[in-house]
């Protein structure tokens, strides 16, 4: 993918960005109120279901440094690189990512990325967010590289579209009511269905069973109640002991493991559209004790169901 394409159309929202980052020094921190900048910085908390952005990494300027993160992060970030080249060390392998190059990050996938050496920039679009329910399946690209999945997107019409998408998911994103914010998912599922049908387009036959796609409706119209996986397997006519093999290749982690996000996952829904208290809301995802509830919840989100609330829930007084 050439750059030239691209920089002819700086969307305005990166120019912005740009300009508020010229007025910091190499080494300065972002002011903290600014939701365009704040981001890019070490320290920024990434405790809500959906950020997105732009780093325009330029050499020896304010973003010039590693973003490091070892034991990764709490949700997915998906990059696409739009300009110049970047370094990614993935834990295991090192590789440079150049346009049209889209980098995956499981949660807890260790990375550590830059600007490449002998590269005056890079930049690359970025989203960081937490999946809905039933997105399990798309996220598992054939290309793995340690614990993070890479694709090249060699086709400037489906370049094109990712861009703008990224574009409109952080353009929408900022606003943060909740309208807004189911906007920019339901633009961020179009990436991540773009991205699979590239992915599945040189996926070679047979390679996702269609059973898993069973399970993971069986288990998301179930959140409500605890299954074991015998009883999952039972429903898509496998052995359990076949069901945890292929499910824990197929998308990286266990399925209890992905049961437990989704229910947490829609308790956040749950939690931003419904007034219950914070005890009803726990039973309502199957959870008896509501402090091991918070827990749990604490461990995937960053903070306790009432702090989510609180911060993410005033679109709705
Ligand atoms: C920003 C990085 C970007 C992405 C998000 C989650 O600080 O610049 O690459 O990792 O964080």
């Amino acid at each position: 993918m050439d750059d030239t394409a691209i920089q002819t159309s700086t969307p305005a929202q990166v120019e912005s960005v740009i300009r508020r980052l010229s007025l910091l020094q190499h080494g300065d921190v972002a002011p903290s109120p600014d939701p365009d900048v704040a981001p890019l910085f070490p320290g920024f908390r990434f405790d809500t279901n959906l950020v997105a952005g732009i780093t325009p990494i330029e050499r020896n300027g304010p973003l010039d440094f590693r973003i490091t993160r070892p034991d990764g992060m709490r949700g997915w970030i998906i990059n696409l690189t739009i300009k110049g080249a970047g370094e990614v060390f993935d834990g295991t392998n090192r590789f440079v990512v150049r346009p049209g190059d889209l980098v995956l990050l499981p949660p807890g996938a260790v990375h550590d990325y830059g600007l490449a050496p002998g590269a005056e920039d890079w930049w690359h679009r970025w989203i960081y967010f937490q999946p809905r329910a039933y997105w399990g399946v798309w996220l598992n690209w054939q290309q793995q590289r340690g614990d993070s999945f890479f694709m090249r997107c060699d086709d400037d019409t489906l370049f094109a579209d990712l861009e703008r998408s990224f574009d409109e998911v952080t353009a929408w994103s900022v606003n943060r009511d909740l309208l807004s914010m189911e906007l920019a998912m339901n633009i961020l599922e179009r990436v991540i269905l773009l991205c699979a049908k590239k992915d599945r387009a040189t996926a070679p036959p047979g390679h996702f069973d269609p059973r898993l796609l069973m399970a993971c409706k069986f288990v998301t119209d179930n959140l409500h109640r605890p299954l074991t996986v015998a009883e999952i397997a039972q429903e898509v006519c496998l052995s359990p002991s076949r069901l945890a093999h292929l499910f824990t290749q197929t998308l990286g982690r266990s399925i209890l493991r992905w049961r437990e996000e989704q229910v947490i996952q829609f308790a956040c829904h749950l939690l931003l559209v419904s007034p219950s208290p914070v005890k009803q809301i726990a039973a309502q995802v199957g959870f008896e004790d509501p402090l091991y509830f918070s827990r749990v919840f604490r461990r995937y989100i960053g903070c306790s169901p009432k702090a989510f609330r609180a911060e993410h829930g005033r679109a709705m007084e």
